[in-house]
């Protein structure tokens, strides 16, 4: 069954001294997002937002191999905040901005986003495995900001498990699903339909659905 963490440092993951967190799931799958990232940020430059970095260990992983895309992680958990700020300082990269402090249930996302201080028009934003242990608010401000910030050759990036014509893909996802919603009725595995939705209010238009590991997929969203 797949696993979901809420709070990082609090599910028996390591905690270094610094704050730095660890994501068992990173481990399995940064690679295979990396790749399909990859074929769109290759010999692009500009900014991408991360939203709901967690402990940030993919914007580390990612901005490894991409000197010329500048990474704006963000959360709105506190711990999460610190470990990001943490990886961050170890990792020592160039092309990481501190952390942004973004509650995505807001459309506005943050002050940064308006006052001159944070991205310009952003080439893309990756949201990893958040929007279905979320309120569907959230992928509801999610979607609004990247319809709002993206630039006219930009995307939206969005990892996890989804359903397709309301069904789930594997039957691990279903449990998944179930065990969300027992947690919270407000959280559960989405829709790519009800997505695909969303996006066109946002004048964002589903482009690629990518394969995952694990029974996950990449969706990619453009300006329609
Ligand atoms: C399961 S974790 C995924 C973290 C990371 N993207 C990854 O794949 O390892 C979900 C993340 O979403 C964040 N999150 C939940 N609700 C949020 C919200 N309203 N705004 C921004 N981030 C949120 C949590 O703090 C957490 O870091």
């Amino acid at each position: 069954m797949a696993e979901y963490v809420v709070e990082f440092g609090k599910d028996g993951g390591r905690v270094e001294p610094d704050g730095r967190l660890d994501a068992a799931a990173f481990h399995r799958n940064h690679q295979a997002i990396w790749a399909v990232l990859e074929r769109f940020l290759a010999g692009k430059s500009g900014d991408v937002v991360e939203a709901g970095s967690g402990t940030g260990q993919h914007v580390i992983e990612f901005a490894r191999h991409s000197p010329d895309i500048t990474w704006w992680p963000s959360d709105l958990n506190e711990q999460h905040l610190k470990s990001i700020a943490a990886w961050r300082a170890h990792a020592g990269l160039a092309n990481i901005r501190a952390p942004l402090r973004i509650d995505l249930a807001d459309p506005a996302w943050c002050p940064q986003m308006h006052d001159g201080s944070g991205p310009a028009k952003l080439l893309a934003v990756f949201c990893a495995n958040v929007i279905h242990i979320a309120p569907w608010r959230v992928a509801e401000g999610l979607v609004a900001g990247a319809g709002r910030n993206l630039r006219a050759d930009g995307r939206l990036f969005l990892y996890g498990p989804f359903k397709r014509d309301g069904r789930h893909t594997a039957v691990s996802n279903a449990v998944f699903d179930a065990s969300l919603r027992d947690k919270d009725p407000e959280w559960g595995v989405r829709d790519i339909e009800a997505l695909q939705e969303l996006a066109a209010s946002a004048g964002l238009v589903l482009n690629e659905i990518a394969g995952m590991p694990a029974n996950n997929l990449i969706l990619s969203f453009a300006r329609l």
